[in-house]
C-alpha cells in the first residue's frame, strides 16, 4: 500500500486492485469511504475507495466472477513523481495475456493526488481481435448522513433499474435524494455529477473524461446485513456514484487501440 501525504491532503492506494482507499484534503472529513469489514484478501475485492471494474460489469451469465478481475488483481507499481508544487503522480500497470474471458491488453492507471484526487485507467488492447468491455470506477463516497446527501445532474437521463428487472425508466428529479434501496446505471451522462452533502457541508464534484455511463447505488438495510464484508449501518454513511461504460455504454476498442477514462473528484464547502 502506498501512502501519500501533498500540501493539500492524503491518499492511500494498494497494489490490490490498484486501488485508491482513501482520499482526504487535510482540512475536510475523508471524501472516499472505506468499509470497517472490508477484507483485504487474495482474491477478494476491498470494500470501499475506488475498486476498478474491468472487463465487464455486475454478473453476465458468461463471465467468472463480479465486476471483473481488475479489482482482485495486484497491479505492478511503475512510477511514483513528485511535481515542484507538491502533487504526487503515481502510475501502476498490468497486463493479460490473450483469454476466453479477454483479449491480451495492457492496462494503465494513473492517479494524481493535490487538492483533488485524479484518476485514470488507459485500457490498451495487445490483440488482433475487436476488445468489447466494461469498465467503471465504482466510486464509495462518504456522506455525514445519507438522508441529508443528494446526487445532483441526472434529470433526464435514462437509466436501467437493476432492481425492476433492467426495466429502463427516466430520471425525473433534478436532485436525487436516497431513501431505499438504489441500484441504477444512468446512460450516455459525459457531464459532471455532484454529491450535495449538507450534514457535512461539503458539495463534492465528479467530472468526467470518457465515461457515458454513472451508477448509482446504495444497498439500504436489507442488502447492507446481508453483505459479508459491509456492516449493517454503514450504508448511511456512503453512496457510490460510479463513472464508466457499462451495458449499452460498452466500449468496442478496434484491434490495438486505446481507450481513456478519466475521473476528476474535487470538494468544496457549501455555504
Ligand atoms: C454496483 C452494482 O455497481 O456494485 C450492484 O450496480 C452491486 O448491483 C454493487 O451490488 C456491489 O458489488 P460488489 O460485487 O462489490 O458487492
Amino acid at each position: 500500500m502506498l501512502e501519500i501525504t501533498t500540501p493539500w491532503s492524503s491518499a492511500e492506494i494498494y497494489l490490490h486492485g490498484a486501488q485508491v482507499t482513501h482520499f482526504k484534503k487535510h482540512d475536510e472529513p475523508p471524501l472516499l469511504f472505506l468499509s470497517q469489514c472490508s477484507c483485504f484478501a487474495t482474491g477478494q475485492p476491498i470494500r470501499g475507495g475506488i475498486p476498478i471494474i474491468f472487463p465487464w460489469f455486475g454478473k453476465p451469465a458468461d463471465r467468472p466472477g463480479q465486476h471483473g478481475f481488475a479489482r482482485i488483481t495486484d497491479w505492478e507499481l511503475k512510477e511514483m513523481a513528485m511535481a515542484p508544487d507538491g502533487a504526487v503522480s503515481v502510475r501502476l500497470r498490468m497486463e493479460r495475456v490473450d483469454s476466453p474471458e479477454c483479449p491480451a491488453c495492457a492496462l494503465e492507471y494513473r492517479v494524481t493526488v493535490d487538492a483533488a484526487l485524479t484518476v485514470e485507467l488507459i485500457v490498451m488492447s495487445r490483440s488482433g481481435r475487436e476488445f468489447v468491455f466494461e469498465n467503471c470506477l465504482h466510486t464509495y463516497f462518504t456522506v455525514g448522513d445519507i438522508g441529508a446527501a443528494t446526487v445532483v445532474g441526472l434529470k433526464g437521463v435514462d437509466y436501467l433499474d437493476q432492481l425492476a428487472g433492467f426495466a429502463r425508466k427516466t430520471e425525473t428529479r433534478g436532485s436525487i435524494r436516497i431513501s431505499s434501496e438504489v441500484d441504477r446505471i444512468y446512460f450516455d451522462t459525459p457531464h459532471p455529477v455532484e454529491i450535495r452533502d449538507e450534514s457535512l457541508r461539503r458539495a463534492v464534484r465528479v467530472e468526467k473524461e470518457g465515461s457515458a455511463s454513472t451508477v448509482v447505488w446504495n444497498p439500504w438495510i436489507a442488502k447492507s446485513k446481508a453483505i459479508q464484508d459491509f456492516g449493517d449501518e454503514e450504508y448511511q454513511q456512503m453512496v457510490c456514484v460510479e463513472s464508466g461504460n457499462v451495458a449499452a455504454n460498452k466500449i468496442k476498442l478496434a484491434p490495438n487501440q486505446t481507450s481513456r477514462l478519466k475521473v476528476k473528484l474535487s470538494s468544496e464547502r457549501l455555504t
